[in-house]
């Protein structure tokens, strides 16, 4: 189909489906893990790309949510049959989603956006604060060549190491260790309150790694603005690739609505404003005009 909206990743692809949850359980403090059924999706999303989700014959929230691909789940034979996303209750959405129990419905839509470039680096150095970790189990087992993403199944160079720097309010917020170190991914953990890990900002660990690494290395990045703002100014001193994905809120999920943009440079330095829903979330850090 001729994308109507110029826009590299126009949302032509995704699908919209009723789907039922299969699991809804807490994780951590205030966050959950949600699990639901969706084959076709589950086959065809990418480390990065993200669903929108709605409460299925349920106008309050009138508006989908955007939630970022944890990992696909597979069948017994190997096949990409659901979904898991991992969310903080942060309002009235997430809230609700909280309460749902298994064989209730939601409308999914997706999947969205352009996610991470895989990159051909040795060393895979992921930088999450608050709930932004949720797209890394996906990415680390891709570069790790332990899991295939998307139909057909793309190519994704391997890693020789993936370490995730993960920042929290305090431990009782760290979501998903267990499944970082299944996966075999190096954690390092700061708290604000010094309650797990370095006591101070994920950035505080981000200049050490940087600092030490021996290899080449991509920076990959995700969480509360100000903190990727950071982020990106490190690695632009420290000369490190960086991507970002930016959580800008979202209305529509599909390229219409315009509420979703940031300030993005061109090649030539000039800004313009791109939609974060079909034109990111995944940025070069660089470009961002923060
Ligand atoms: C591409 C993308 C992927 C995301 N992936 C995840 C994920 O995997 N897990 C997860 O928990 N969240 C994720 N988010 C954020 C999530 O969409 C919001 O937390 C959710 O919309 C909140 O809905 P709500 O109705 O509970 O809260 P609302 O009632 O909509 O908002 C409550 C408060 O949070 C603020 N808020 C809403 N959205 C955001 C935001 N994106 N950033 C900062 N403040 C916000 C509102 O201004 C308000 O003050 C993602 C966002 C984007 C854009
Ligand atoms: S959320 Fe509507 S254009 Fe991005």
């Amino acid at each position: 189909m001729k994308n109507p909206l110029h826009a590299e990743f126009c949302a032509d692809l995704a699908t919209q489906h009723r789907v039922s949850i299969v699991h809804n359980e807490r994780i951590a403090q205030s966050t959950y893990r949600l699990r639901f059924e969706a084959p076709e999706l589950a086959q065809r999303i990418t480390p990065g790309q993200f669903v929108m989700v709605r409460l299925s014959g349920c106008d309050d929230p009138i508006l989908g949510r955007p939630f970022a691909l944890y990992d696909t789940v597979l069948s017994d034979t190997g096949d990409a049959i659901g979904l898991d996303i991992v969310y903080l209750v942060l309002g009235k959405m997430t809230a609700r989603l909280s309460a749902m129990q298994p064989g209730q419905q939601l409308d999914v839509w997706g999947p969205l956006g352009n996610g991470f470039t895989p990159s051909p680096a040795a060393h895979l150095l992921l930088v999450a604060g608050g709930i932004g970790q949720t797209p890394f189990p996906a990415v680390a087992q891709e570069a790790l060549g332990q899991r295939v993403y998307g139909h057909p199944p793309r190519f994704a160079p391997r890693a020789e190491s993936v370490t995730l720097l993960y920042g929290a309010r305090n431990f009782s917020y760290l979501a998903g260790l267990d499944d970082f170190e299944r996966i075999g991914v190096r954690l390092q953990i700061s708290t604000d309150d010094g309650s797990r890990g370095h006591h101070g900002f994920v950035t505080d660990l981000l200049k050490f790694e940087l600092a030490n690494s021996q290899t080449p290395l991509q920076v990959l990045c995700c969480g509360p603005e100000p903190m990727m703002e950071k982020v990106a100014e490190i690695c632009d001193h420290a000369n490190a690739p960086c991507q970002v994905s930016l959580e800008t809120p979202m209305a529509c999920g599909i390229g219409i609505c315009f509420s979703c943009v940031a300030k993005v440079r061109d090649a030539a330095g000039e800004w313009d404003y791109k939609r974060t829903c079909v034109e990111g979330p995944v940025f070069e850090a660089s470009r961002i005009e923060w």
